[in-house]
């Protein structure tokens, strides 16, 4: 009979030729299992956990997890499902929830601490996602199957290793690190979603269903994003949101020949979409629709000056990334500026001399603080609407918002981020942060190269202070958790820029992920 409940330690030894292993467990119960041809002590090393941890990522990323694909469906439920059954071996509470089949499953895991009584742990919810993008093998663009891991040269390659299964992982197993040796008094929650890469649809409702079962919040934590280059830790505080939308024109018309029917009689569908969408921005890239920019916060001195030791010390690394002006100019309009993309464009019916009857679009903003959601949302569609009035076309516009996220900037002095910074710094500055013997090599790893701290001031060779950074890209759910459960956010970027996250031949260096699982270990004990 196994232990109800989880195995708190173990040691395995040898009596009458047989191999036993002993163990305890906070059932209050001691078992001892013959084990016989497990590997002896000798052969035990310290690579053993860890080996078991890239057995679990491998295990992981073979789910074709693809949440913006109805085929993979069957495929996200079983990995949610193989994400459930781990928290659970590893001493979690599990809850799947929203089952309703309109949506992938969220993995909620509950890990309690120690201290007692429960009042007066401090409870912190790590935020995940389970689903990752497509990944297209038909281009011949991967170098090997995107759903087995695959190690080569200290990277681990595969669909979702960075974003975001590898950083799940590797928090996962720092709590079970804790749990083992008895060193976590917090409560560590776990909510792994299904649809992050599809703007987390059906997320909110089924939060808020659930608010009673994750209960009291202190602190949200995340770690779905990149360094600014390879080398150098860093933490990033700052999102841009996003919004998408479908603009699309119909005729009431059916598809027509372009020869037969076309004319300077009929309003053509696709043409008009072009114009209009031609409205939106002008030649420099700066967005038409009035009132866009209203409300964007001004730069103030202190961003200013984060600004110019970001750039430099990128620059002093790699004088390629310079001049500093071009790179602060850079970095400021991704992160701190808003954008407007136009994705692609559709069109119904046949190739060939078609005037079809159906044309869409779909643009997405990223928006910045200072920006409401629902107010850029109105003033898209009004702006599309008096434009198009403008052109008296017999055709029809309507515009769909396919999901909408809020940006969100955390404090980069706050408690959580302080006690990120120093676990960060201690894990990248150990002596063993050029190489650590590990299964995979890790040949390009630099710990011992120069670095500073995110003052500018020149540090100590070896020390790895991390950058306070800011993104351009988005994540849906965080500001509303920060909001639901009125607790701080955090983001710890796992992964190097040369990730690929999105990309083929997504990687996530090996040493990366047990620096990681260091970093979380050292976090969830003190926060
Ligand atoms: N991890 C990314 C977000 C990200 C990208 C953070 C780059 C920092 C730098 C996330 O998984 C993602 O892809 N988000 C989407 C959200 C969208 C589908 C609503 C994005 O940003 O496009
Ligand atoms: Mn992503």
């Amino acid at each position: 009979m196994a232990h109800d409940g989880k195995v708190l330690s173990s040691a395995l030894t040898v009596h009458n030729k047989d191999q036993l292993l002993i163990t305890g467990a906070n059932d209050s119960l001691i078992r001892i299992w013959r084990v016989n041809g497990m590997p002896s002590q000798e052969e035990e090393n310290v690579e053993v956990s860890d080996n078991m941890m890239l057995k679990t990522l491998e295990d992981f990323v073979s789910f074709k997890t693809v949440s913006s694909r109805p085929e993979f469906t069957e495929d996200c439920r079983r990995g949610a499902t193989f994400l459930g059954a781990l928290f659970k071996r590893l001493g979690g509470q599990v809850e799947m929830l929203s089952t309703d089949g309109l949506h992938n499953p969220i993995v909620y895991a509950k890990f309690s601490g120690k201290l007692e009584p429960a009042e007066n742990r401090k409870r912190v919810l790590f935020y995940g996602h389970y689903d990752v993008v497509p990944a297209d093998t038909k281009s011949g663009n991967w170098q090997s199957d995107p759903f087995k891991l695959k190690g080569q040269d200290g990277y681990l390659y595969g669909r979702g290793v960075s974003d975001n299964k590898g950083p799940i992982i590797a928090a996962l197993y720092a709590v079970s690190d804790l749990l083992q040796d008895r060193e976590l008094d917090s409560d560590i929650i776990f909510v792994i979603e299904g649809e992050e890469e599809s703007g987390s649809r059906g997320f909110q409702d089924t939060i808020r269903k659930h608010k009673s079962l994750i209960g009291h919040i202190d602190y949200v934590l995340l770690a779905n994003s990149y360094w600014l280059d390879d080398e150098v830790p860093c933490l990033t505080y700052g999102l841009r949101g996003v919004l998408h939308a479908t603009v699309c024109i119909d005729s009431q018309h059916p598809d027509l020949h372009s020869g037969v029917d076309g004319s300077t009689m009929l309003s053509e569908p696709l043409t008009d979409l072009t114009i209009l969408l031609s409205q939106l921005k002008d030649s420099n890239n700066h967005v038409n629709i009035p009132g866009f920019y209203n409300g964007i916060l001004p730069v103030t001195e202190e961003e200013e000056l984060r600004y110019d030791d970001i750039a430099s010390i990128l620059i002093r690394r790699n004088p390629k990334n310079g001049p500093v002006e071009a790179l602060k100019r850079s970095l400021m309009a991704r992160w701190r500026e808003p954008n407007l993309t136009i994705h692609r464009y559709n069109v119904s019916g046949p190739d060939g001399s078609l005037i079809s009857s159906h044309a869409t679009a779909n643009v997405s903003i990223r928006l910045v603080p200072g920006q409401e959601v629902e107010e850029i949302i109105e003033l898209l569609r009004s702006f599309l609407r008096s434009e198009f009035a403008k052109f008296e076309s017999d055709n029809t516009l309507s515009i769909r918002i396919d999901n909408k996220a809020e940006p969100w900037l955390g404090v980069p002095g706050n408690y959580i981020f302080r006690t990120l910074e120093e676990a960060v710094l201690n894990a990248w500055t150990a002596p063993d942060a050029e190489q650590s013997g590990t299964v995979l090599s890790a040949s390009d790893t630099d710990g011992s190269k120069d670095s500073e701290n995110g003052n500018g001031e020149a540090a100590p060779s070896k020390i790895k202070k991390p950058l306070y950074i800011r993104e351009g890209g988005s994540i849906p759910t965080i500001r509303f958790l920060e909001k639901e459960f009125n607790a701080p956010a955090a983001h710890l970027p796992c992964g190097q820029a040369s990730d690929a996250a999105h990309l083929h031949n997504e990687r996530l260096r090996y040493l990366n992920l047990t620096k990681s699982r260091e970093i979380f270990r050292t976090v969830f004990r003190k926060l």
